[in-house]
């Protein structure tokens, strides 16, 4: 029997709408927020207000690119947190009505379960391998940076995260100092490859156990640069390639080390990665030799699912549906992470 299940996200500055037919995904439709361009990173008055004007225009699309009619969706399924609450509350206001008008269940979707459950979306590659349970997953997004321990479909366990800054905000923030557009990932992965890794060395975090940090990285990087540009005003200019792939190099390290440390300790080797971090170029290759070198099975996300998705919420709201776990219209949308 096929389920048809509406995916709705809404927790930062993209507002998504997809369709998923069981585990596969019909249309996932993402408008993008440009008003955040000038101001170095998301102004959240302004991305409730994007939603809002986006919300309808994507659903829509959403539906008639799959080719499916409102009165044949199972559920619609929503991000509920964590994230901006006035974004959040877009999408968990447009879902709740959606859901009382076509009389059909409402499931309320955590955003970084469905970081991981993408990895389980069959697209056009039939019977895609997807990891076995129990897995690690390393979730690497702009708010969050953890180790998940994946036991089932919809019960995980978080083994590691930061205990300050988020990898992909390290990577922002650098961008940031350097003069660089928001989100400054993919403009680091960019200018990274032509620069040389080793070119800068910046201090690792001594941090016990599955924890993260980046903090500290992030204050030696721009007290490095603010050092360098009192002799030379030129130095972010003619650097950026080689400070590009310097950062990204040393916070692709500190993942990595403590990725092994996770499978070390709990002896899975079933490893994967998600989140908006996950599209890092270098993140991929890097993960790729080490599952080599240690005898893991790698996965990595399928390009289009590594930064904030519809069909993320889609599939996860699937598995739900399946166990169901549904909501009722008093949910409410939650700014930070409930499971730490
Ligand atoms: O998962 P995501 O879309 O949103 C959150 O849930 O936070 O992740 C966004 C983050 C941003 O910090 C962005 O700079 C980072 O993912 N990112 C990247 C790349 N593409 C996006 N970081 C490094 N390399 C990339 N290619
Ligand atoms: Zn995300």
């Amino acid at each position: 029997m096929q389920t048809y299940i509406l995916g709705i996200e809404s927790s930062c500055d993209d507002t998504s709408a997809a369709v998923i037919g069981n585990t596969k995904i019909l249309a996932n439709i993402i408008a993008g927020q440009e008003v955040h361009k000038n101001f170095g990173g998301v102004v959240p008055e302004l991305a409730s207000r994007a939603h809002l004007q986006n919300i309808i225009p994507v659903v829509d699309s959403a539906l008639k690119t799959a080719g499916i009619g409102k009165k044949q969706l199972s559920a619609v399924a929503f991000t509920v947190g964590p994230g901006l609450l006035g974004s959040l509350l877009v999408g968990t206001s447009f879902a709740k009505s959606f859901s009382l008008g076509l009389g059909i269940p409402l499931i309320g979707v955590d955003h970084l379960q469905a970081h991981i459950l993408a990895h389980f979306i069959q697209n056009n590659e039939e019977n895609k391998p997807v990891p076995k349970f129990p897995f690690l997953c390393l979730t690497i997004s702009g708010g969050h940076t953890q180790i998940v321990r994946v036991d089932s479909h919809l019960k995980m366990k978080l083994i590691g995260k930061t205990i300050d800054d988020a990898a992909g905000e390290t990577f922002d923030k650098a961008a940031k100092i350097m003069g660089l557009p928001y989100p400054g990932g993919p403009a680091i992965d960019e200018l990274a490859k032509t620069g040389n890794p080793d070119r800068f060395n910046f201090p690792k975090p001594n941090i016990s156990g599955l924890d993260f940090s980046f903090s500290g990285l992030k204050t030696s990087f721009l007290y490095f640069i603010r050092d360098e540009l009192k002799s030379n005003p030129d130095f972010i200019e003619q650097n950026r390639n080689n400070l590009s792939a310097s950062i990204q190099n040393s916070i692709i390290k500190i993942l990595l080390d403590k990725l092994k440390d996770a499978s070390k300790i709990t002896g899975i080797r079933e490893i994967a990665i998600a989140g908006g971090v996950s599209a890092n170029s270098v993140m991929r290759k890097r993960l790729s030799e080490t599952g080599l070198a240690f005898g893991w099975k790698v996965y990595i996300p399928e390009f289009q699912y590594t930064t904030d998705n519809a069909a993320m919420i889609a599939i996860a709201g699937y598995f739900k549906f399946l166990a169901g776990e549904f909501s009722g219209q008093s949910i409410l949308p939650y700014a930070r992470s409930q499971n730490n």
